[in-house]
């Protein structure tokens, strides 16, 4: 397949490297989306690793993906700051709003929520990133305004 092509470019250009793996896993990431299940068998074979070894590191980092994501991708910070700035309660907002829960797609399919380990925004907590874009200081009135901004 054509994913399974983009991975072995992948592969091929970093396999040889020590430690190759996170860097092949974000590789693939970022050529395809996602790291489609049917090609872990292939990198782990690339980096003599085992297929659940693999797998065990895609779904240990929350960065990583292993379905195709919806048009937009909105993570919301769950670090301390956040935390302490109301960024659970934001996430249950947007779960509830969405009507999924963190790591799903939205009922309407526009949106996937992914919940992020600091975004770099801790002074102006609590943050969320809205297709990489962020956006800070959140509350659920400005959420629910760029959900409806981005389609609902
Ligand atoms: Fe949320 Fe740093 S803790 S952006």
């Amino acid at each position: 397949s054509d994913e399974l092509a983009a991975v072995r470019q992948v592969l091929q250009e970093r396999a040889e490297e020590p430690g190759a793996l996170l860097p092949i896993l974000h590789d693939v990431q970022d050529a395809l989306g996602y790291i489609p299940p049917h090609t872990v068998t292939t990198i782990a074979e690339g980096v003599n690793l085992s297929r659940a070894e693999v797998h065990g590191v895609i779904t240990y980092y929350h960065h990583f993906r292993s379905a195709p994501a919806a048009r937009h991708v909105i993570q919301i910070c769950r670090a301390e700051a956040c935390q302490s700035m109301g960024a659970d309660a934001l996430l249950a907002h947007a779960e509830l709003r969405l009507g999924c829960s963190a790591h799903g797609h939205s009922k309407d399919g526009n949106f996937t929520l992914e919940p992020a380990f600091c975004l770099g925004l801790c002074a102006s907590s609590p943050a969320m990133t809205i297709n990489e874009e962020p956006h800070a200081r959140m509350t659920t009135r400005s959420f629910d305004a760029l959900v409806a901004q981005y389609g609902s």
